[in-house]
């Protein structure tokens, strides 16, 4: 190990990796049976070193379903992180549940993934009694914005303990957008910090784009999924793992 590395690792801590294992689900219920198994997976992710893992129970249930949380859950030790709409649908699961994270997120039925951040500046009504319940419940809050400091202010103003920067807009740029938008990450990840936050980050993320965002020093997880299972089609789950978690550990 050079002495460059060793003062990198003394410079910023272990950036964690939360894997979202929902499109195994996806490709489970394509069939309609039990293959493959979520469970499998979030066991592989343990195996290749991931920190936690990630599902979106959508309302639709169109990959992760409800049987599938208390299953998850108890596969492995790694912390869950469930995404979640603010809806009392999803706050009931979540309290019954009681995960050790969830992520606030807006869904519409119709968008194929989760396409912009939350508004948690215009939605302070909604999101107020959503988030102190949860905070209540001992689970941990976070909000999945867009890299925005009138949206890190509402976070501060719901008293949610996490922010999850979008990194939609950074991995889908071209040219000259592509350092405006890590700019934006950078600086908005140093913002939470200041103010108390703990900024995670994710979306779009693959072995091509990290690198950039898991050098911010302040950014504390990362949450990737589409690209770490549409690789392991490829190369296995456990490799696909591990050279995500080689390319996040190599940039810090
Ligand atoms: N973080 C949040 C809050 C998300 O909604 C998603 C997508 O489900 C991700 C991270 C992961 O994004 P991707 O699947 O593009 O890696």
């Amino acid at each position: 190990m050079t002495l460059q590395h060793t003062q990198k690792e003394r410079s910023a801590p272990r950036l964690r990796l939360g894997v979202n294992i929902d499109h195994v689900a996806t490709i489970r219920n394509a069939r309609g049976g039990n293959h493959p198994d979520p469970v499998r997976a979030a066991q592989i992710v343990a195996a290749a070193g991931g920190d936690g893992l990630t599902v979106h129970l959508r309302e639709d249930r169109r990959h992760i379903r409800d049987d599938d949380l208390a299953r998850v859950i108890e596969a492995t030790g790694l912390p869950l992180n469930l995404e979640m709409a603010a809806t009392d649908e999803m706050l009931e699961i979540a309290l019954r549940f009681r995960p050790h994270a969830a992520c606030i997120v807006p869904e519409r039925r119709e968008e194929r993934t989760t396409e912009g951040g939350l508004d948690a500046a215009g939605q302070h009504n909604r999101l107020a009694p959503i988030v102190s319940r949860l905070v209540d419940a001992g689970v941990r809050v976070s909000l999945f914005i867009a890299p925005d400091p009138v949206q890190i202010e509402a976070a501060m103003r719901l008293g949610a303990p996490v922010v999850e920067l979008h990194t939609g807009e950074y991995a889908h740029a071209e040219d000259d957008q592509v350092a405006i938008e890590l700019r934006r990450i950078t600086d908005m990840a140093a913002l939470a910090v200041k103010n108390g936050i703990e900024p995670h980050a994710g979306h779009g993320l693959t072995y091509e784009n990290v690198s950039p965002i898991a050098a911010i020093p302040q950014l504390a997880e990362l949450n990737i999924g589409h690209y770490l299972i549409g690789e392991s089609i490829f190369v296995g789950l456990d490799a696909s793992v591990r050279r995500m978690r080689d390319l996040m550990d190599d940039a810090r």
